[in-house]
């Protein structure tokens, strides 16, 4: 991606931001003019996006009282340097202005954490098992990660929603924390598990890759047309290890069924995401926080009756505040002395705590992540 657009590309960025507020998403703003200019082509859509959330990266150093091209041409002159740079601009800058000021009430907000924020995030895909490096010569542009055996970084330009590799069903995009939640659910083919928030399928499809399209998968969610998109993945990938239902997060639950394991990958802020969705930062508040909190407490209280003895149940947010994250798993752990911590196998060797494990964004390259695990005590 060329570190400064050309006119064109700047000229539609600046319209798009001269529609939308601070507040409102940019990724909608984007989709709705993308609806009305059907002409663009996927690159310079892409660069156009870019544009726009190089602009919400920067959002606290431009002068709101200036034309809003102005302020892009802004923005994307403090991008550039920051790119030659990181270090050009002061992590006490950062931490006051790149992201809100309620965030360092709920974590530690290091320098290389908030640099990380600033740049442009990396781009994964995930390939079938054991099929990454046959991908990565296919594609090109392509690098392997030690994190995990199926998953590529993306570097190259072309649009990855039109190859044949993609619409045959040989990979997904999806971001290297997410998979490795597949990987910490280690389910195994033959297995019964529930995926309770299932959403559009993400990790639904990866679990099931892991079982080797064996066994079954509860995939729930209270959107039915998230669930449409799955099934309509699931058909691409050609995984029939799974079954979908409603189901709203209440005690009402979709199944009688005991599960060997159970994946809560709940609602939350999206504070991990927020390299990728800069103009989050601008509309998550302190409030949005404790909301989500009590609604992840109660989908993992809902859920927590139907593990099998010794089923795992995993819980993953990409958030990474303290209330979304540690401070539910201390007080699920403490309310349920019939569960144990279960060991994850992507926490890193010698961790003080392997049933819990925080991904930095600035560690893996990808999105922030909290994982935990527990598994239901045999007796
Ligand atoms: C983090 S997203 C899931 C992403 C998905 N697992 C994936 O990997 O693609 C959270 C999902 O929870 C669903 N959700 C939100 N509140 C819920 C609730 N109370 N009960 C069940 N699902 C809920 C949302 O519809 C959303 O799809």
């Amino acid at each position: 991606m060329p570190l400064m657009p050309d006119q064109a590309t700047f000229n539609h960025a600046a319209q798009i931001l001269a529609s939308i507020s601070a507040d409102q998403r940019a990724d909608l703003a984007l989709r709705f003019y993308f609806e009305a200019h059907r002409y663009l082509q996927p690159p310079t859509k892409r660069e156009i996006s870019h544009t726009v959330f190089v602009y919400f990266r920067w959002l606290s150093w431009l002068d709101p009282k200036s034309p809003p091209q102005k302020r892009l041409a802004h923005a994307l002159t403090l991008h550039e340097r920051f790119t030659a740079d990181p270090k050009s601009i002061k992590a006490e800058t950062l931490a006051a202005l790149a992201v809100p000021r309620w965030l360092a009430s709920e974590m530690e907000l290091t320098p290389e954490y908030l640099r990380q924020l600033q740049r442009d995030p990396a781009l994964w895909i995930r390939a079938r098992p054991g099929t990454a490096a046959a991908l990565a010569k296919s594609l090109f542009a392509c690098e392997r990660t030690d994190y995990a055996p199926d998953a590529l970084r993306f570097t190259g330009t072309q649009d990855l929603f039109r190859t044949e590799q993609f619409t045959s069903g040989q990979f997904e995009i999806q971001d290297l924390a997410s998979q490795l939640v597949g990987l910490a659910c280690a389910p195994k083919p033959g297995e019964t598990w529930w995926d309770t928030c299932a959403g559009e399928g993400g990790k639904t499809l990866h679990l099931a890759d892991l079982m080797a399209n064996k066994g079954l998968i509860w995939a729930t969610d209270r959107h039915p047309k998230r669930l449409d998109t799955l099934k309509r993945r699931a058909g691409r990938a050609k995984l029939f290890n799974y079954r979908t239902a409603l189901w709203d997060g209440g005690t009402h639950l979709p199944t009688k069924t005991k599960f060997d394991g159970i994946l809560v990958d709940a609602p939350c802020s999206g504070v991990g995401t927020w390299s990728r969705n800069p103009h989050a930062r601008w509309a998550t508040s302190p409030d949005d926080v404790r909301e989500l909190a009590v609604t992840q407490r109660a989908l993992l209280e809902a859920v927590a009756g139907s593990l099998k003895p010794g089923g795992r149940l995993i819980y993953s947010v990409c958030t990474l505040t303290r209330s979304e994250t540690t401070a539910i798993a201390d007080a699920f752990t403490l309310a349920h002395p019939e569960l144990e911590p279960l060991p994850l196998p992507i926490a890193p060797s010698g961790s003080s705590d392997p049933s819990r494990v925080m991904l930095w964004p600035q560690e893996i390259n990808a999105n922030g992540m909290f994982v935990a695990g527990w598994r239901l005590k045999k007796s």
